[in-house]
């Protein structure tokens, strides 16, 4: 119940109101007979959009509405074509830049991957871990299934230097290859292992990963590249071979990988991994996609700083890690007989105890655990930390309920993915 007093002077007869057909067509409808009927009515609206806005501001947000409506209108100032259109409102939203020169900036970005669709392309796979992250260093297995086409690259031959671009993530620089690191080193790299001189290249990477998120997003611009760069140069290459260099990568990205990324990346295929020495790979047959969301915190976690923390506290109590890497491999090896048989009960309840020994190896964070219990109170069967931690994305089984968590993970302001 509410109540509103607001001075008001309205009129319902004479002056500018018989020319105004609209005035008269709205005193029609509305029924209305005297200026005071119009006031009081007035006064009602008024007092009911009050309450609308209330509700909005302490629900999905008036916030959300408004800047839809902003970003509409600064993407049409910038000229965005029909077709286009609700691409760059959304891309604008997504960015929390509003602003004329985001919508520039992203018409480019379209215009130079609508030009990037006719050069040679690579394509790669993202990953996502369900268990196994960091006991697979130690040759333990692991149980992971792809986000598939998630990276893609091109690459074109240019004048003055070799230049990346990543749109996504912001990057648009050319590479120096005399004390490259990082992802410049990765494809210094992919030159020397395809026996290709470093003559002067434009790379560009679309990629639907977030750097440092746990998804794997270097081992799939290694592997993207490197298909990119054969098409490109008309090297006949297998996927095996993909892998290899790929593998060279993430060993310069983080000294001792364990090949998981780089393999899912390759494959694109939900697998149980292995790397005791050598590889062993069994692809999983799935009969539908897991019902899996993705949450990404607001800390990206460096996979090589995480891996070297956990090396380190190995190295203090080396048997009481192996027992939990121990563990964590049998929990992949059942978790994938719950993944084939899609007992997504049982499976959610592995996915919670992986996440309690990889808390317990020090890998996850406060947000990392807050987007966890979110995931579990909005009805999610399982939530686990996945990939490296220290930051980075949350992975929540979903069987029921996928879209009560899904808002209140979003409502939370963390960024859900829907893994297809
Ligand atoms: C990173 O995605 C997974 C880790 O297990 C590292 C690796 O396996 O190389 C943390």
């Amino acid at each position: 119940m509410g109540e509103i007093v607001i001075p008001l002077k309205v009129g319902a007869v004479g002056g500018t109101l018989d020319a105004n057909p609209a005035a008269s067509l709205g005193l029609a409808i509305t029924g209305t007979k005297s200026a005071r009927d119009l006031a009081l009515l007035m006064a009602a609206v008024g007092l009911a959009q009050n309450f609308a806005a209330l509700r909005a501001l302490v629900s999905s947000g008036i916030q959300k509405g408004h800047m839809k409506l902003h970003a509409r209108s600064v993407a049409a100032a910038a000229g965005a074509p029909e077709a286009d259109f609700e691409k760059v409102v959304s891309r604008l939203i997504d960015s929390g830049e509003v602003k004329g020169w985001k919508a520039r900036e992203i018409l480019d970005q379209l215009a130079a991957t609508q030009a990037n669709q006719e050069a040679p392309m690579g394509t790669a796979a993202g990953k996502v871990i369900l268990f196994g992250e960091h006991a697979a260093v130690y040759g333990r297995h692991a149980l992971a299934v792809p986000v598939v086409d998630a990276v893609n690259a091109s690459v074109q031959s240019s004048s003055g230097g070799t230049s990346l671009a990543i749109p996504a993530w912001g990057v648009a620089r050319n590479l120096n290859h005399e004390n490259a690191t990082g992802i410049d080193a990765a494809i210094g790299l992919i030159l020397k292992r395809l026996e290709q001189p470093l003559v002067d290249y434009a790379i560009h990477v679309d990629s639907a990963l977030p750097p440092g998120m746990g998804l794997g997003s270097s081992a799939a611009i290694a592997v993207a590249v490197t298909r990119a760069f054969c098409h490109y140069l008309d090297i006949d290459i297998n996927d095996d071979r993909v892998n290899e260099i790929a593998f060279d990568c993430e060993k310069l990205a983080h000294g001792t990988p364990s090949g998981v990324d780089n393999t899912i990346s390759t494959y694109a295929k939900p697998m149980l991994f292995r790397n005791e020495g050598a590889l062993q790979i069994q692809s999983l047959t799935l009969q539908e996609a897991p019902p899996l969301l993705i949450a990404s915190s607001h800390e990206t976690g460096l996979t090589s700083e995480q891996v070297a923390g956990v090396r380190r506290r190995y190295g203090r109590s080396p048997a009481r890690y192996d027992a939990i890497f121990d563990e964590i491999d049998e929990l992949s090896l059942a978790g994938a007989e719950l993944l084939q048989a899609r007992n997504y009960d049982e499976l959610g309840l592995l996915m919670n105890i992986c996440h309690g020994l990889l808390n317990a190896i020090e890998v996850s964070t406060p947000q990392l655990e807050h987007i966890v219990a979110l995931a579990r109170q909005a009805g999610a069967a399982g939530a686990k930390l996945t990939g490296a931690g220290g930051g980075g994305s949350v992975v929540a089984l979903c069987p029921t309920d996928s879209h009560r968590v899904e808002e209140a993970l979003q409502q939370a302001g963390y960024r859900v993915m829907v893994l297809k």
